[in-house]
């Protein structure tokens, strides 16, 4: 491999000139191509059930969840998810009869869990939560969100109604169904602003600009109710679902779901032993989530200052403490001539790796950890971020155990954008370490969940009975 020839493709997986290499690896011997899809077929649908009921950057398919529940814990085990995203894994878990606490930066996610995992045992009501519509529609209540740029992103006629909308259901004590019309709100807000519908990040464009344009001479307003009605039916209609599903196979076994939106889990002990670890680490070009999600996160109350202090921690975008060596690694660094994302390669693998080793050090003795990843390129180079976490975790008292390839086909990346082959990768790979049988891990323990710093990581919570507002 040459240093300082940006034009030369550096693979670490087998090229012509490394392939003998790369038979003769061990790790080599562990990998099995498989597709989770086919592999949990009793679920057909990605977003059974509340799995779809909010649309975060990202998301775990939930087979793949599903095939390391079934495949790697059992009944009424703890499962720790230290990058929950939108909590894919905490609904799983729930619905399999295993508990589970969940960490993530994005406070989000104290808001979607109480509807994902829905712990009320009685059948919505469709005329209660019209009531709830009605009163919202006719309220003289104001909310405007603390965002010093909210104006740019909005016509005035239709940021009022937004405010008003908001105004009553975030002081209302509407229980789950001011939850169920808080989601369709956040998907209404976006929808009725500037902003491309279905990008990540936040960018108000031309098209968007003509379209509101066009909508504000039609009857907007009437669409705009239509859209919250139809979209909080639906969300509630999942919810049934869910608690007739839940009614039948679960008697009075439920388990505990905890989550902690607003915590940096590569600075935070996990606040129990568990036996298994389920997670998907951000991607190495990453999504920005904090700021893809701050729309609704200002319409939810959260504050410029609380979404600022949250992106300036988000990985990879932060500076490395310490530098990660491994062998794969060593070879990207040396190749990687720009600096930039040299510091970037360097941060990601530090604050990763420390918030898996903060998750995994808090697993029993024989545990499996199994980590989601993909093969992202940086700068024409793969990296085989499985592999590195191989190399890093079995020096420090792990077993590698095997590795599952799923090939992409086809993934949603946010919202209805599809991309085949996101951050370059053709296929994503879910690493299966097994934790030995005398915990040898020698990683210093971190800080424990400061559990009264309100803006940054709320207090723990357990979904409540129905109540979710
Ligand atoms: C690939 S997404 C996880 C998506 C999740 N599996 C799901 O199904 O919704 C990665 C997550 O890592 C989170 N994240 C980024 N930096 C973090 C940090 N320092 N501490 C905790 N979570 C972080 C992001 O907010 C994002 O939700």
């Amino acid at each position: 491999m040459k240093k300082n020839n940006p034009t030369e493709q550096f693979t670490l997986f087998p090229t012509d000139t490394e392939l003998k290499d790369f038979k003769e690896d061990s790790i080599f011997e562990g990998i099995e191509l498989v597709s989770f899809r086919e592999l949990v077929p009793e679920i057909s649908d990605t977003g059974y059930l509340t799995h779809a009921i909010y649309a975060y950057p990202a998301k775990f398919i939930p087979q793949i969840v599903r095939y390391a529940i079934n495949t790697y814990t059992k009944e009424g085990d703890w499962i720790v998810d230290p990058f929950a995203g939108s909590g894919t894994v905490g609904v799983e878990a729930y619905l399999c009869k295993r508990n589970a606490v969940l960490l993530d930066l994005n406070l989000l996610l104290n808001h979607i869990m109480p509807l994902k995992v829905y712990r009320g045992k009685e059948i919505l009501s469709e005329a209660s939560l019209s009531k709830l519509l009605a009163d919202m529609q006719e309220s003289n209540e104001q909310f405007t969100p603390a965002w010093s740029n909210v104006d740019y992103w909005y016509a005035p006629e239709i940021l009022e109604v937004l405010s008003q909308y908001w105004g009553f259901i975030n002081r209302t004590d509407g229980g789950i169904y001011a939850a169920i019309i808080k989601a369709a709100l956040l998907k209404a807000s976006k929808r009725f602003s500037y902003t491309e519908d279905r990008t990540p990040k936040l960018a108000r464009s031309k098209r968007k600009l003509n379209a509101i344009e066009a909508l504000l001479k039609e009857n907007w307003r009437e669409q705009l109710d239509e859209m919250v009605q139809n979209l909080s039916l639906k969300t509630l209609r999942d919810l049934n679902d869910f608690v007739v599903y839940t009614r039948q196979h679960h008697a009075e076994d439920l388990g505990q779901i905890e989550f902690h939106g607003g915590v940096d889990s590569s600075d935070v002990a996990v606040p129990r032993v568990c036996d298994t670890l389920i997670t998907s680490p951000p991607y190495l070009q990453a999504q920005e989530y904090i700021r893809s999600t701050k729309m609704d996160l200002f319409w939810l109350g959260h504050t410029e200052a609380e979404v600022q202090a949250l992106s300036r921690l988000e990985i990879p975008y932060r500076k490395a403490d310490r530098v990660i060596q491994t062998r794969t690694l060593n070879k990207v660094r040396e190749t990687l001539t720009r600096d930039d994302l040299r510091k970037r390669l360097d941060s990601y693998f530090c604050h990763t790796v420390n918030a898996l080793e903060n998750s995994m050090n808090q697993l029993k003795p024989n545990a499996a950890a199994c980590i989601f990843v993909g093969n992202p390129r940086i700068d024409g180079i793969t990296v085989e971020i499985w592999r590195i976490l191989v190399e890093y975790f079995t020096e420090r008292g792990w077993t590698f155990e095997k590795v599952y390839e799923d090939r992409i086909k086809t993934r949603k990346l946010f919202g209805a954008r599809k991309n085949k082959n996101p951050d370059g990768m053709k296929s994503e790979f879910l690493l299966i370490l097994r934790k030995n049988a005398i915990d040898q891990t020698a990683a210093p323990p971190r800080g424990s969940l400061p559990q009264d710093t309100e803006s940054l990581a709320p207090a723990p919570k357990t979904s409540p009975d129905s109540d979710a507002s």
